[in-house]
């Protein structure tokens, strides 16, 4: 059966990377047959743009008719100042609460080649190889009530709300325990149960869990410690379990022990095993149109896709191979670059990546 990729190259840097991923794409199933059509979407700011809402109608019912969905980059100062309900970021949300894709799996993966891209010692990061998993639906970023209101003595006040109920906990939990499982077997869940109720009854839930995985072995850490570990000796980790709000924060983080925020994909998948694949990194307005964006981490979300959500192990596999084999070949985009390396734009990345493949493929 042919299965729908919906793409969506968002705002910013999104349409450079995304062309580079979509290139590859393109040539897989040129190659091999996959049984796969093509579909593109408005989302973010370029959406508001064309049609005052930061998730169209349209991308959305695209979305829920595809397998898996392909996205860039949302954001930019252009859209900061616009109202807070029609910002590029809130459609960002939207999709993954609308498809309730509430697991987000965030591996931060080192390429020896890159040992050196790295601004924390070799011995701490060589051979890291850690997965982050992120509640993505829920928590902070979702609870209501939330806004900006009025006092009575004519101040304003900002407010949010922390909430996470136990269903929502049990299947985040239930992933990154299979996750670790099929690891190294060693998972961390990062809360910060000392404070907030709402990650007591999480520290309690995944505790009472742990008794139906014998096979993994359960810490828990606070949120402050875990982020001056992962800095320490992040080699400790195998799998990190956590919240919405900080599971962003120690993505951002564990992304520089790789070299570079250019090189971290995503996965964002939803119980029916819908899934949207994006880099971890933002728009990055400051490089747009340049053509020096490192398209890396969007290629390996779309590595991500194959083995995720079309089953293709063995193509994920090679396209992960071919990735590496470009970094050896010493193909640097400007983020990854050091001395006697080849320094080449986005475009020439995906270029080189699809040459290797080809190799790999007969
Ligand atoms: C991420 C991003 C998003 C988030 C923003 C763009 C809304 O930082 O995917 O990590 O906070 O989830
Ligand atoms: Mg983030």
């Amino acid at each position: 059966m042919t299965k729908k990729i919906l793409i969506l190259p968002g705002d910013g840097v999104g349409p450079e990377i995304i062309a580079q991923a979509e290139k590859i794409l393109s040539f897989l199933i040129a190659e091999t047959g996959l049984a796969i059509e093509l579909d593109r979407g408005l989302i973010g700011g370029n959406a508001i743009d064309e049609t005052g809402a930061p998730l169209p109608e349209e991308t959305l019912k695209k979305a829920n008719e595809s397998t898996a969905i392909l996205m860039g980059s949302v954001g930019g100062p252009k859209w900061e100042s616009i109202d807070r309900q029609l910002r590029p970021e809130r459609g960002l949300l939207a999709i993954r609460g609308e498809l309730e894709l509430f697991a987000n799996l965030r591996p931060a993966f080192l390429f020896s080649q890159l040992l050196k891209a790295s601004t924390l010692n070799e011995e701490v990061v060589s051979g890291l190889d850690l997965m982050i998993v992120r509640e993505l639906t829920g928590g902070i970023y979702f609870g209501n009530p939330r806004g900006i209101r009025e006092l009575s003595d004519g101040q304003r006040e900002g407010f949010n709300t922390l909430v996470y109920n136990e269903s929502e906990i049990k299947r985040i939990a239930k992933v990154a325990f299979e996750t670790a499982s099929k690891r190294q077997g060693r998972l961390c869940s990062v809360d910060k149960a000392n404070v907030l109720e709402a990650t007591e009854l999480w520290r309690e839930i995944v505790s009472e869990m742990a008794k139906d995985y014998p096979d993994v072995e359960l810490q828990h850490m606070y949120i402050d410690n875990a982020s001056m570990q992962l800095v320490r000796a992040p080699k400790q980790f195998d799998v990190i379990l956590t919240t919405n709000m900080f599971g962003d924060i120690l993505s951002d983080l564990a992304s520089m022990l790789t070299g570079s925020i250019g090189m971290l994909p995503s996965a964002s998948l939803a119980s029916d095993g819908k899934g949207m694949y994006e880099p971890v990194h933002g728009s990055a307005p400051d490089i747009a149109d340049q053509n020096i964006a490192n398209p890396l981490a969007t290629i390996l979300s779309l590595s991500m896709l194959l083995r995720y959500s079309l089953g293709e192990d063995k193509l994920a596999n090679m396209l992960e191979q071919a990735v590496s084999q470009v970094l050896t070949d010493g193909f640097r985009t400007k983020d990854i670059y050091s001395d006697g390396m080849t320094c080449v734009g986005t475009d020439e990345m995906g270029d080189a990546v699809i040459k290797t493949l080809s190799t790999l493929l007969v």
